[in-house]
């Protein structure tokens, strides 16, 4: 066969066109490789950024072999560009699933960096609860509002008239001076006792009436085992017609009180006593809760522990009201409610009550949820 120069010519061509052309493929097939190989599970943002600019980049390798495709023979170049398409479909590909993968391990190492770790001990929600105190009181006001009082309060801050003198005391009297009284400018003064409450209900309401009055009370006494400056009181009181309320039916709602609030086997015992504003007074204990009477080192031996002061209304108070003593009679009573609670808590030391030591009020928590 004769091989014209002509054809040789073209054979030449073509052949060096042909090497072009597969140069251009391997060089593709390269870059693929290369750029797949960069793109290993491994690889990080910057690194995967780096071959997206290098491959496919504005001025990258894909964008430089187009550039070149001239250089192929009109019919090998839509092969290339399928070539170079393909390639860039599979690398785009690749990399939005490499991004992927790294977008969600950096939420996943977030989220780690911020997890619970639930083996942690939890942080307690501390529940309040009432104060023994406030307990005791209201236990001891529903006792009496079940007996039919009304629970009246009165005010702390009061005159001379209704914390002593229309409580008969004279003007004498040891209480009405400064080192037991905390006086206000202005004549007033911090109530001494509830017994104000006696007067200031009695002023402006009409027999019969039964009534507690709770509250807080101050003496100029020092933080001790035994006194506090300030503390609360429940005042009693009962007041009806000549003969309808006597010394019996004090020591009855008395009796029937404490049997409450202490338990039913308490013994109750009434000692003649003075107060100025009753008249007869007793002053009223319990059998020591904890010899049961039998006698110890809290009762000093006698079995007994005072709880309470009464008697009957002293005239003077009921005229000093506006009733007529002829025409009305009744009974009063005053207690403490932080020494009340203390016998009944079994705790020895006032101050206790007023230090707000959670570990110790924390005690009586269930009491505040009914079970005492
Ligand atoms: N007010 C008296 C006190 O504080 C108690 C009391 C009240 C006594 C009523 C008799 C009658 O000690």
């Amino acid at each position: 066969m004769r091989i014209s120069a002509w054809s040789l010519r073209l054979t030449v061509l073509s052949l060096g066109q042909w090497f072009r052309n597969s140069l251009m493929r391997e060089q593709l097939e390269e870059i693929r490789e290369r750029a797949l190989a960069e793109l290993g599970d491994d690889a990080g943002d910057a690194q995967i950024e780096a071959v997206r600019v290098r491959v496919l980049g504005r001025s990258g390798e894909l964008t430089g072999i187009m550039r070149r495709m001239r250089e192929a023979p009109p019919e090998e170049r839509p092969a290339i560009g399928r070539l170079v398409n393909e390639i860039k479909d599979q690398l785009e590909a690749r990399i939005a699933a490499l991004v992927e993968i790294r977008k969600r391990e950096a939420m996943a190492r977030s989220l780690n960096a911020a997890a619970l770790d639930v083996t942690l001990p939890g942080a307690r929600i501390a529940r309040g609860s009432l104060h023994p105190v406030t307990l005791s009181r209201e236990r001891m006001l529903d006792i009496f509002a079940a007996m039919g009082f009304e629970i009246i309060d009165t005010q702390d801050v009061e005159d001379d008239f209704h914390n002593f003198g229309a409580l008969n005391f004279p003007a004498d009297h040891p209480a009405r001076e400064m080192q037991d009284t905390f006086f206000l400018p202005g004549g007033m003064l911090l109530r001494t006792h509830t017994s104000n409450g006696q007067i200031r209900v009695m002023e402006r309401r009409r027999p019969p009436l039964a009534v507690v009055c709770p509250g807080n009370c101050y003496r100029r006494d020092e933080l001790s085992v035994r006194a506090s400056p300030m503390f609360s009181q429940i005042e009693g009181f009962m007041v009806d017609r000549a003969g309808a309320v006597t010394m019996a039916h004090l020591k009855g709602v008395l009796t029937e009180f404490l049997r409450a609030f202490f338990g039913s086997d308490t013994g109750v015992r009434f000692r003649a006593s003075f107060f100025p504003f009753t008249e007869p007074s007793a002053e009223v204990d319990i059998s020591c809760l904890l010899c049961k009477g039998a006698g110890c080192r809290v009762c000093k031996q006698s079995g007994w522990t005072e709880i309470l002061g009464s008697g009957m209304i002293h005239p003077n108070v009921l005229r000093a009201v506006g009733y007529d003593p002829k025409e009305y009679q009744g009974f009063a009573f005053g207690m403490g409610v932080e020494r009340t609670s203390l016998l009944r808590l079994g705790v020895d030391d006032l101050r206790l009550f007023f230090e707000n030591d959670l570990r110790f009020l924390e005690q009586f928590r269930s009491a505040s949820e009914g079970a005492l």
